[in-house]
């Protein structure tokens, strides 16, 4: 049988651990898929850097749009991240080699998702990004597949676990902001841009590719109402407490009468709930569909081993022959949100 033939563009945190993956579990993923997972070739910044797992049998690109565009190359695994720059240039031009792409970059996906899902439509490729939002847990595949027989009536939930962070720990350690900010910063948890998890930005980038998924929009990151959580007090915390409330960043998306509610900001909800017990770096998804009533995801939302989990999870269903993108439906019938919302255009 022929070897599903891989390219990664990336070998930080997730990349790498989608190389230890496939080296480490060849013999149970070609079990599963029936047939190999090979990686053929990668690329980074650095080629000098060690990067704790050997990378001497696969070919180098220092080009990660020639590494997108090779020959040898089936699926083109974008884990570099932006919204723009390389991310981007590499991924249009694997589509448009027509090569399936599987990325977790929510940024880029959630700035151009819906261009992007027409150009692999466009030249029969797959394009998936289950690791895009809420990291390991199977939010995606759970919309798309396992609830497809569902109208989607609200998604909601914890979306940024360094958020989630800070708030807990403001709450249970009676620390201020500017403290536990610093001490994320110490424990790595904070991107390089620490206003896209502390903005808000990263959670509202996950929450518009939910809402396009769950309610066929295009992506609408811009219309998304954003508040981070830099103006939270240990004083809010602590009345919220008296009042028996925690506050969480929450995303919100439901379709309204007037139109699609996109939300991400931090809310009140009571402690004894299931988003108020939610401490540390914890995701949590909730999806309401008429059918299926309420069901609650949670799991770990970052980090190698389950980013690289949910990215491996697109892979194999490739490598199977499921030939479906994330966005699940031409992406020509995905509705403007302007329309949605009533807007005269
Ligand atoms: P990272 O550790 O910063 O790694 C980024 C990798 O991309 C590095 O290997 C870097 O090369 C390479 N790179 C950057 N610019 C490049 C360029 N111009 N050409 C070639 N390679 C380039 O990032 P990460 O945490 O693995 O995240 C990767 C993606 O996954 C992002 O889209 C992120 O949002 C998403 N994601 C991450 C997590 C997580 O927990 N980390 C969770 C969910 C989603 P060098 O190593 O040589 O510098
Ligand atoms: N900065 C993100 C978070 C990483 O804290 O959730 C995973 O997307």
């Amino acid at each position: 049988t022929e070897p599903l033939r891989l390219g990664i563009a990336g070998l930080g945190t997730v990349g790498t651990g989608v190389v230890k993956i496939v080296r480490r579990k060849a013999a149970l993923l070609e079990a599963r898929a029936g047939r190999p997972v090979e990686i053929v070739a990668v690329s980074a910044r650095n080629r000098d850097k060690d990067r704790g797992v050997s990378l001497s049998d696969y070919a180098w690109e220092d080009d990660p749009v020639a590494l997108a565009k090779r020959d040898d190359v089936d699926v083109f695994v974008e884990l570099m991240g932006g919204s723009d720059g390389p991310a981007k240039a590499a991924t249009e031009a694997a589509l448009a080699a027509g090569k399936d792409v599987v990325t977790a970059n929510k940024a880029m996906l959630a700035h151009h998702g819906t261009e992007l899902a027409q150009l692999a439509e466009d030249h029969q490729g797959v394009l998936r990004f289950e690791a895009a939002v809420a990291g390991g847990i199977p939010v995606i595949k759970a919309l798309t597949e396992s609830l497809a027989g569902n109208e989607i009536t609200r998604v909601l939930g914890v979306m940024n676990g360094t958020c989630n962070y800070i708030l807990t720990r403001m709450e249970s350690a009676g620390l201020p902001y500017d403290t536990v900010f610093e001490e994320a910063n110490q424990l790595g948890y904070l991107e390089a841009d620490p206003n896209l998890d502390v903005g808000g930005i990263d959670a509202g980038h996950k929450l518009s590719l939910l809402a396009s998924i769950a309610f066929g929009t295009q992506v609408a990151f811009d219309d998304v109402q954003l508040e981070g959580i830099g103006c939270i007090t240990i004083e809010d915390i602590r009345q919220a407490a008296d009042m028996g409330y925690k506050i969480k960043l929450l995303g919100v998306t439901q379709m309204t009468g007037r139109g699609l509610e996109q939300r991400m900001t931090p809310c009140l909800v009571p402690d004894t709930s299931p988003l108020g017990q939610l401490d540390g770096g914890t995701n949590m998804v909730v999806i309401e569909g008429d059918e299926v009533g309420q069901i609650v995801l949670r799991g770990p939302g970052a980090g190698e081993g389950p980013t690289a989990s949910a990215v491996m999870g697109d892979i194999m269903d490739i490598a199977r022959g499921l030939r479906v993108s994330t966005f699940g439906r031409p992406a020509a019938s995905l509705a403007p949100v302007t329309a949605a919302l009533g807007a005269t255009p």
